[in-house]
């Protein structure tokens, strides 16, 4: 419509502009019509941490944070993590419709052909310290597997974007259990291709010397449903480092590993081994009242409380629960368990956090289910990852494919010196910044 537009009269000039709207938001370049004069480079907008600004179309993910929706390709997310595996979900993402039984086949075939590692990246992995985080092990290999395959460079060919896509989506679980296995002085496990892709998984992190592994099928589930709710998650941080580190066109492997390095953070992905510590540190149930006291009084946050876009429950913690509840069945119930359902009740029922809207991300139960698993805290972001993979391949792709992407830059507020001319060492003074350590 014609007079569809927003009316913005900058009062400097006391001139009016008409800004379209598009798609329910404004493009932040038609402000830069408004100057003060010739020589005013345009008005630009202030949004530290991208709290209102969209940085692309995408039709991958929807999310509706008040309401507690989470939808892949339109697809609810609480169907897709009971009808579909996740290799299933992964070609959901990346393809953009759900596979028939045919285009499964050969995509699970393509996937399982790839997850062996080149006896190079296995030697690579054994450089690092017994006691290396896993995390800093997973993002340096996946980085370091571009030196292996330097047709990834290739990113215009949609032909060599595939077969990057399957090394990736074959090797993280390889890695990851190549990680894990490390740390505990175990032997490397190649990958078994008769085997689903979390029972290979599995079959990698934990058999020992038996002649053929045999998962425990609801344990091999539950880890299949958590990589299904982890897999994409729209334009979140380290969504976002994909596409920015993409936007370069540096290959796959280095883009994922620097996602990956963005999903390590406390505040991202690595929310899950600080879940744990934390429940470690209140030690008791009885104790919850007296921790959840010291965070109002600003002792912290609740870890795997909040998240930038759910103002309502995260539907991904409530499948997560029920998950657990299965998982327990097997395993025996974590003890940790007690502790985090208190934690939840009393936090939800509290004025702070009801006020702030802080409800329980998908991080608040997975530690706890991934701690019954076998796996230590140290371990749980590299799970996250292996399922996150999928989701930052078709966030690269969807990116790759968008006319409208160039390189990732945004501006600045400078807020530095004038200009100002070097004085000569003898004559600096005391004010100079000191570089010397204590
Ligand atoms: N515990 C206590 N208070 C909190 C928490 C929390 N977990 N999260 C937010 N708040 C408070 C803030 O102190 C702030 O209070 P104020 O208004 O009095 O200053 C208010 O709630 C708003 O918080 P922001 O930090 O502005 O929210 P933001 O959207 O920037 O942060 C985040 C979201 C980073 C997830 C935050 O809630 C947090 O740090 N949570 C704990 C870490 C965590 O669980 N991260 C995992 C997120 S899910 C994922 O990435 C997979």
């Amino acid at each position: 419509m014609e007079n569809d537009c927003l009316s913005i009269l900058d009062k400097r000039t006391n001139t009016n502009y008409e800004v379209p709207f598009y798609k329910g938001t404004i493009r932040a370049m038609d402000l830069r019509k408004i100057k003060t004069g010739a020589e005013d480079f345009g008005l630009m907008t202030y949004d530290p941490a991208f709290m209102n600004t969209a940085s692309c179309h995408s039709s991958i993910t929807f999310i509706d944070g008040d309401k507690g929706i989470l939808r892949y390709r339109g697809y609810p997310i609480e169907q897709l993590a009971e009808k579909c595996t996740f290799l299933e979900v992964a070609y959901l993402l990346i393809c953009g419709e759900l596979p028939t039984a045919e285009q499964l086949k050969a995509w699970v075939n393509k996937v399982t052909h790839h997850t062996m590692l080149h006896e190079s990246t296995k030697h690579f992995l054994e450089g690092f310290r017994y006691d290396a985080h896993p995390m800093g092990m997973f993002i340096s290999t996946v980085a370091a597997l571009a030196t292996i395959y330097p047709d990834a460079r290739n990113i215009h060919d949609a032909e060599s974007r595939r077969l990057q896509m399957y090394r990736l989506i074959g090797k993280v679980p390889t890695i990851a259990a190549y990680t894990y296995r490390h740390g505990l002085g175990y032997p490397y496990v190649y990958p078994d291709n008769d085997l689903s892709y979390t029972e290979n998984f599995m079959n990698m992190l934990w058999r020992m010397a038996e002649p053929k592994y045999q998962a425990n099928p609801v344990l091999a589930r539950a880890l299949d449903v958590l990589f299904i709710l982890h897999a994409d998650h729209e334009q979140n941080c380290s969504a976002n480092v994909m596409r920015s580190v993409g936007s370069s066109q540096a290959d796959p492997f280095v883009a994922t590993a620097a996602a990956a390095a963005a999903l390590s953070g406390p505040l991202h992905g690595g929310a899950n081994e600080e879940v744990l510590r934390m429940l470690d540190e209140i030690g008791a149930k009885d104790h919850v009242p007296a921790y959840i006291k010291g965070i109002k009084e600003g002792k912290g946050k609740l870890m795997g409380f909040g998240h930038r876009v759910y103002k309502n429950y995260d539907p991904r913690a409530r499948i997560i629960k029920q998950t657990a509840e299965q998982v327990f069945e097997i395993t025996g119930k974590n003890s940790k368990l007690d502790i985090a359902l208190e934690l939840e009740r009393i936090a939800l029922e509290d004025e702070y956090f009801v006020k702030r809207k802080l409800y329980p991300n998908v991080d608040f139960y997975s530690g706890i289910i991934y701690q019954a698993m076998g796996f230590h805290p140290e371990m749980f972001t590299v799970l996250f990852a292996i399922s996150r993979t999928a989701g930052w391949l078709a966030q690269w792709e969807e990116m790759v494919n968008d006319p409208e992407q160039k390189i990732s830059r945004p501006r600045q507020i400078y807020t530095g010196h004038e200009i100002r001319d070097i004085v000569p060492m003898e004559k600096r003074g005391s004010s100079a910044i000191s570089t010397s350590r204590p």
